[in-house]
C-alpha cells in the first residue's frame, strides 16, 4: 500500500469526522470506507464496553466483514480483551501463533486491535482483521490509532 493512499484515506476518515453528527454515524460510515477503501483490511468492526455492565463486557458495534460469532467479548478473552484490559494498541502478524487469538474467519491472517479512549478511559476499540500476513505495519497503525482518535473525540463530544 504506498504511503500516499493511506494519506488519503486518513484524510477522508477526518473529513467524515467533520461532517457525522454523532459517534454512532462516525462508527458506521468509518468501517464501510476503511473495508471499501483498504484492500487488506477485510474485517472492520467496533466494539464498545457495555455501560455498567459487571464484569465488563465488550459488544460488537458497526463492523463490515463476514458476520462473527464474538458479538460479546469478556475483557479476559481474546485479543480484543487484550487490548481493552492493557488499554493499548495489540498487532498480532500471525493469529494461528497467538494463543489468546478467537477465531472469526478461517481466512484471517493478522489483526489489530485499537482502544478507543474518552475521558482518559478505555471505552471501546476498532479491531481490524486482515486476509494477508502481517497487514499492520506501522502506517497502518498509525490510521488505525487516528480513526480510534477521532471517534474518541466525538463519543466526548456527546458526553460519554
Ligand atoms: N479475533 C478477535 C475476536 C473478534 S473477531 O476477529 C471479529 C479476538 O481474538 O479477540
Amino acid at each position: 500500500m504506498p504511503a500516499a493512499r493511506i494519506d488519503e484515506v486518513r484524510d477522508e476518515v477526518s473529513a467524515l469526522a467533520q461532517s457525522a453528527h454523532n459517534a454512532q454515524e462516525l462508527m458506521q460510515r468509518m468501517v464501510k470506507l476503511l473495508h471499501e477503501r483498504m484492500l487488506k483490511y477485510n474485517w472492520v468492526g467496533f466494539y464498545l464496553l457495555e455501560p455498567g455492565a459487571d464484569p465488563p463486557m465488550l459488544v460488537l458495534g458497526a463492523f463490515e466483514g463476514a458476520v462473527t460469532p464474538h458479538t460479546r467479548i469478556p475483557l479476559d478473552q481474546g485479543i480484543c480483551g487484550a487490548a481493552a484490559s492493557c488499554g493499548r494498541t495489540v498487532v498480532v502478524d500471525d493469529v494461528r501463533k497467538d494463543p489468546r487469538y478467537l477465531a472469526c474467519s478461517l481466512e484471517t491472517k493478522s489483526e489489530i486491535v485499537v482502544p478507543i479512549f474518552a475521558k482518559g478511559k478505555v471505552v471501546g476499540e476498532l479491531d481490524i482483521d486482515s486476509h494477508f500476513s502481517a497487514a499492520f505495519t506501522p502506517e497502518h497503525q498509525d490510521l488505525v490509532q487516528h480513526c480510534a482518535t477521532l471517534v474518541g473525540k466525538k463519543l466526548e463530544a456527546s458526553g460519554h
